[in-house]
């Protein structure tokens, strides 16, 4: 396996972090005692719930992962636009970053299956924060496809993390919404 330096890691992501905004994920008149934080990139909200559940549980941190130019709203060019950065491998700038990871020991990185692997997105997350010698559980949701190849790929993006037992679900709200409204279009057209 090829071992990447730290220096040729954070040059490969420099041109992510131009522009981000470094965001604290705690209150700073109000520091929070808390060492885990939850990370969630969620559409649609179906993973957003898991995160929430999680974060409510825990009393982790919450920082949601968005990137600085946001995806279609429509679902279709979405996924479209999603295959074609899976497949040139592409890393979207994130709005903001969280400053303070080193203030985490644990951190549950929660999101759904894009293409059936990591969202670029979360790929950018994991490049442009050091998660070595934290403990990550994912949190993934997915669409009736299983979590394809995402674990494979979050042991590489985060390889000196130590990640833990995945908790994984199957919810396909919006592709089954958006199929139901169609229908009923159809068939109330006169
Ligand atoms: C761009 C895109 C790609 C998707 N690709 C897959 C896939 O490959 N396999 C799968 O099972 N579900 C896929 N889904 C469905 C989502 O993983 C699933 O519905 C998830 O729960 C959505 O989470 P969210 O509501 O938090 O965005 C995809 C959804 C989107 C928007």
């Amino acid at each position: 396996m090829t071992r990447i330096t730290r220096r040729a890691a954070l040059a490969s992501v420099a041109p992510l972090l131009a522009g981000a905004a470094l965001v604290s994920t705690v209150n700073a008149q109000q520091p929070s005692a808390s060492r885990a934080l939850v990370a969630c990139l969620s559409r649609s909200g179906n993973t957003r719930v898991v995160a929430q559940q999680v974060r409510r549980a825990t009393g982790a941190d919450y920082f949601e992962i968005v990137t600085a130019d946001p995806y279609p709203e429509d679902y279709e060019e979405t996924v479209a636009q999603a295959e074609r950065e899976r497949q040139a491998d592409f890393r979207p700038r994130l709005r903001e970053l969280v400053a303070s990871m080193d203030a985490y020991d644990t951190v549950y990185l929660a999101f759904p299956i894009w293409g059936m692997t990591v969202p670029p997105p979360v790929r950018s997350f994991l490049a442009t924060h050091d998660l070595a010698g934290k403990t990550v559980f994912p949190l993934i949701t997915h669409g009736g496809y299983g979590i394809g190849s995402s674990l494979a790929v979050l042991a590489e993006d985060a390889l000196a993390a130590d990640i833990r037992n995945a908790f994984t679900l199957e919810q396909n709200q919006e592709r089954q919404t958006l199929a139901a409204v169609t229908e009923w279009m159809a068939a109330t057209r006169t």
